[in-house]
């Protein structure tokens, strides 16, 4: 495919449809209406992809406190199969890694991705992600059900 515009646009309530039906194409998991919801409260850690205008991708995060630190989870970021390979998925994380970059209290980005997932786990492993764990189960309805926990430190100065 010759190479097009990228770039990245806020979710909105006009454009919040086409984020649920990109997650559906994309993820075997289905979201439900409070994970939109947040997403619309969410600012900067929820964005669109378009190649050439066209929403493609979408990347959804927040964060999350446990034993009083924070860190940013990944909860979806996806692109349409027939747009892969192109960059989508590098600026879409990139995205993420600026955001964390900018806060000084966020130390960490997880997320789960599915065992059998080679792809998600190459694309994570080239900006620095380490499986630290691996769930056995996490998943409900789809097999395999285990997921790895991918994690990368972000060392501050
Ligand atoms: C994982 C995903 C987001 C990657 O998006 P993408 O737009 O294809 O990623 P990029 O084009 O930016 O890829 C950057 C690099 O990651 C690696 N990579 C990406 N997909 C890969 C794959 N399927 N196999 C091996 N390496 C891969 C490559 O090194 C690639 O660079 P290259 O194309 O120059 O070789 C995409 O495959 C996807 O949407 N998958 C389904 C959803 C999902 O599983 N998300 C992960 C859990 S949130």
């Amino acid at each position: 495919m010759k190479r097009g515009r990228i770039e990245l646009g806020d979710v909105t309530p006009h454009n919040i449809k086409q984020l649920k039906l990109l997650n559906q194409v994309v993820f075997p998991v289905s979201y439900n209406d409070k994970f939109y919801k947040d997403v619309l409260e969410a600012g900067e850690l929820a964005k669109l992809a378009y190649y050439n205008d066209v929403v493609v991708g979408g990347v959804c995060c927040r964060i999350d406190v446990s034993e009083g630190q924070r860190r940013l989870y990944i909860m979806t970021l996806g692109c349409l199969a027939p747009y892969r390979r192109l960059g989508i998925g590098t600026l879409m994380l990139q995205h993420v890694l600026n955001y964390v970059e900018k806060d000084a209290n966020i130390h960490c980005i997880f997320l789960h991705v599915q065992v059998s997932n080679d792809g998600a786990l190459d694309f994570y492993r080239n900006f620095g992600f380490e499986v630290v764990e691996t769930k056995e189960h996490y998943y409900k309805r789809i097999e395999p059900a285990d997921a790895h926990v991918l994690q990368k430190t972000i060392s501050k100065s």
